[in-house]
């Protein structure tokens, strides 16, 4: 029996029993025989969930990008690594082989070094989806610098923020970005932003769009001069286990985002591992994962993970709806695709378009459907599992976050059996609990509670860059000993998970998480706002949507609304980025609060759903009149 590629539900459970039994030996086998090491590990796991620390392969040495690249140039050389297809279907796919990829990875590493970064310095990538962005996190990777990826769809401020709570020394973006019709000013974005960041000594910048921009003298550097001079070969970077791979920003529900940080052993293992067996790939295969790499899914799932199975991964710059609602299918039509792996919330919006556009592209070479992001409803799960799978191609519902690194809970096609909306079963190594709200573990099936994981697993973040304690609060500390998800989920009579949602302040609208308070803080520092409260409400395509509850001060009450409005979100914008704009605002003389003055956000979840006819509770409010208000002139 294979630990590493499971090929039916009988084995799917002694697999997973064995991890359970012997997680060290279970582990210490995977990471034995699919992965090139520099040196052995001297301890596979030692762990302490109260400080927390987390330590996998402790003594090992490798560097993730001999695994990701060179080992596969003997029989892989010739084979496409990163397929690219434009933003422009007009324009030519690019079919990037491993040779290749070495190749420009080195070139990279190299003018990183030659810019004097070093192992462990860190480097911020504001790119599009473009090869550059795959191959500078590859580079960082090669020479032990850290990498930290921002979406590129963040604004100048979120951007600033982010350099500067890792201390980056550079940046690397583009002169701009194609997104659908629209060309977007990247470097614009870049240069506000390092008003804010005086720690960033050099930028890079790779030619996209061949706009007119400012490049400042002694900071900016075009990168094609620099790959061009550069050597074709760069040895790899010797790293220990827990090295640090890199930082990922992500929401919380307070304050700043958290930096998750990433170390190398496991994650690489852990990752290659899911990969291999969520998506069943096989030698020829073409895998799309249609995420951005500026999220969880792109890094685990479109570079690490298909890469150190020497997969092919395509990389696909646009927008769904670029030239039509059909380019998703004329992508899988014209590449083959054999593994697709998008978001509820893109499928939600192709749903509602014309099924032409679906019937009319083949694509009779899909084997594997993959979600992930939010919770997908059983309409968006028919109409995937109907029209694009042709009811024949598994969906995998794949429920894992930033912080677990790769996929927690998802089914393992062709072995496990789907059940629309249900993550179904954990993957070998993950040991899940539904936690009660007084911290009792609930046992048996038919239950629900808070998810927790009650044992490490190697890709779990390490910690949150700079803030240790912020890491053991928000995820060690509700429950004792256990890491807590956010999530709240239940278990079905045959013990398949079905994640319900989060039950904290992160609101997942279009697959995004976002914190409600940073939201509320941009809003607060409009001039003429005196206080606000976000809510999610549900929404047919985003999943979720926004709702603000703005108190004005005197000097706003009398302005126009709908002008009011518009700056509102342009604040939003400004501050975060156009993703966390709101759907609805509401002016609104008070905001529902407890005696303790906490806003009951219970009740405005309620209105803003038009879910009214039980508020429950609101003897504990200080200003039960409001609520009447509020209610009266909901939108
Ligand atoms: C939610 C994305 C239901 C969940 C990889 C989680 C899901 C958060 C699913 C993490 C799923 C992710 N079903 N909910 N299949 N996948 N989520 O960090 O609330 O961007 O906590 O990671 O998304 O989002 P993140």
């Amino acid at each position: 029996m294979s630990n590493y590629h499971i090929k039916h539900l009988e084995e799917y459970y002694q697999v997973y029993r064995k991890s359970l039994r012997d997680p060290e030996t279970f582990w210490a086998e995977v990471a034995e025989e699919h992965f090139m090491w520099r040196k052995k590990w001297d301890n596979v796991l030692s762990w302490d969930f109260t400080k927390p620390e987390i330590k996998w392969f402790e003594g090992a040495q490798l560097n993730i990008t001999e695994n990701c690249i060179d080992r596969h140039l003997r029989n892989r050389g010739h084979k496409t690594a990163i397929l690219f297809e434009p933003n422009d279907p007009n324009e030519d796919a690019q079919h990037i082989t491993y040779k290749q990829l070495h190749e420009r990875v080195c070139k990279f590493a190299n003018v990183l070094k030659e810019q004097g970064i070093a192992k462990g310095d860190r480097v911020c990538i504001y790119l599009p989806m473009i090869p550059e962005l795959a191959i500078s996190v590859l580079a960082c990777a090669r020479i032990g610098a850290v990498h930290s990826v921002v979406f590129a769809g963040f604004s100048a401020t979120a951007l600033s923020t982010r350099i500067n709570d890792c201390e980056a020394k550079m940046v690397i973006t583009s002169d701009g970005s194609y997104r659908g019709a629209k060309t977007i000013d990247l470097k614009g974005i870049v240069d506000e932003a390092l008003e804010d960041c005086s720690g960033i000594s050099s930028v890079l910048v790779a030619k996209r769009v061949g706009s007119d921009i400012q490049m400042k003298s002694g900071r900016d550097h075009w990168l094609e001069p620099l790959l061009e001079a550069a050597y074709k070969d760069c040895v790899p970077e010797i790293m220990d286990a827990e090295d640090p791979l890199f930082i990922l920003y992500t929401s919380g529900s307070t304050g700043m985002p958290k930096g998750m940080l990433h170390t190398t052993a496991g994650y690489m293992v852990y990752t290659a591992y899911t990969f291999k067996n969520v998506f069943q790939y096989r030698e020829d295969d073409i895998y799309w994962c249609t995420a951005d790499i500026g999220w969880i899914t792109g890094h685990s799932y479109i570079v690490y993970g298909p890469l150190a199975n020497g997969a092919t991964t395509v990389m696909f710059e646009g927008v769904p709806s670029y030239p039509d609602f059909g380019r998703f299918w004329d992508i899988v039509q014209k590449h083959k695709i054999t593994q697709f792996y998008t978001a509820p919330t893109a499928i939600r919006a192709l749903a509602k378009e014309n099924l032409d556009y679906v019937t009319n592209r083949d694509l009779s070479s899909l084997k594997v459907l993959g979600t992930v992001g939010e919770p997908i409803n059983e309409e968006a799960w028919h109409w995937y599992n109907d029209h694009v799978g042709d009811k024949k191609s598994p969906i995998v519902d794949t429920w894992w976050q930033t912080e677990t690194g790769g996929i927690m809970i998802s089914p393992i096609p062709y072995s496990t059996p789907t059940k629309p909306t249900y993550a179904t079963l954990p993957m070998p190594g993950i040991q899940p609990a539904l936690m009660d709200e007084n911290g009792i573990e609930i046992k048996g099936n038919q239950v629900d509670g808070r998810l927790c994981i009650k044992f490490p697993w190697p890709s779990m973040a390490r910690t949150i860059w700079g803030n240790h304690k912020r890491f053991k609060e928000t995820y060690f500390s509700a429950f004792e000993n256990k890491y807590f998800t956010g999530d709240g989920a239940l278990r079905d009579e045959v013990g398949y998970y079905r994640i319900t949602g989060r039950v904290d302040d992160v609101i997942i609208v279009s697959g995004h998480n976002l914190g409600t308070a940073p939201i509320e803080d941009a809003i607060n520092e409009h001039p003429a706002v005196a206080e606000s409260a976000i809510v999610g409400f549900p929404h047919d395509i985003k999943g979720n949507a926004l709702y603000g509850y703005v108190i004005l001060k005197e000097t706003g009450e009398s302005r126009d609304r709908d002008n009011l409005s518009k700056e509102v979100n342009q604040q939003i914008t400004d501050k975060i980025g156009p993703i966390a704009k709101l759907d609805k605002i509401q002016f609104v003389p008070g905001l529902p609060k407890t005696r303790s003055g906490k806003i009951m956000r219970r009740i405005l979840r309620k209105i803003a759903s038009k879910d009214t006819s039980n508020l429950g509770d609101t003897s504990t409010l200080l200003n039960p009149e409001v609520v009447k208000e509020i209610m009266d002139k909901a939108l």
